[in-house]
């Protein structure tokens, strides 16, 4: 019995999730949300706070450049509000511009990746390019919500 419940909670649940990710804002903070955890393990390396890892920081930047591929089709019409969106309606009317910050996003965690940094020198360079992004992008496209 008690089996039986859970699994109804679990089917629920999940039914829930596939729902929720199926809407483009939930798909953009997701896709962001994994952006800000893998500048976590970079922005710890930077400050000294966790020695120096080429794989890890491979792949924090291999996640970001995959984040930025397609993403500025999670802004679709009609996703303007909703699911406590923090896109700024200059997304929609100023799209060019919104797109161009996606390819350079693209273009400088591709750089990033490729410049595989072998230790904290060589990293410095490729870490300050791609952090810029998240700066110029947010500033203009995104309004934080307190
Ligand atoms: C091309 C534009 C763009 C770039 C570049 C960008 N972001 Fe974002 N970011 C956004 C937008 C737009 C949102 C709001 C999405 C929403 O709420 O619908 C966002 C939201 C976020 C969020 C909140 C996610 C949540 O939980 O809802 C985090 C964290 C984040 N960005 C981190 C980063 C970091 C770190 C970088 C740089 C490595 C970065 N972003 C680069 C556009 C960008």
């Amino acid at each position: 019995m008690k089996n039986a419940v859970a699994l109804a909670l679990a089917a629920v649940f999940l039914t829930g999730q596939a729902v929720y990710a199926a809407e483009p804002q939930q798909e953009r903070q997701q896709t962001m949300k994994g952006v800000g955890e893998a500048m976590g393990t970079l922005a710890k390396t930077i400050k000294g706070e966790i020695e120096y890892d080429a794989t890890a920081v491979a792949n924090a930047f291999k996640k970001m450049n995959e984040a930025s591929r397609n993403f500025a089709d999670k802004f679709p019409e009609g996703s303007e509000t909703g699911h406590e969106t923090e896109a700024s309606p200059k997304i929609w009317s100023d799209r060019p511009g919104f797109e161009k910050a996606v390819q350079e996003f693209e273009a400088d965690t591709d750089s990033a990746v490729k410049a595989a940094p072998k230790d904290i020198d060589e990293f410095k360079a490729a870490f300050g390019r791609v952090a810029e992004n998240c700066k110029t992008c947010h500033e203009t496209y995104r309004v934080k919500k307190e």
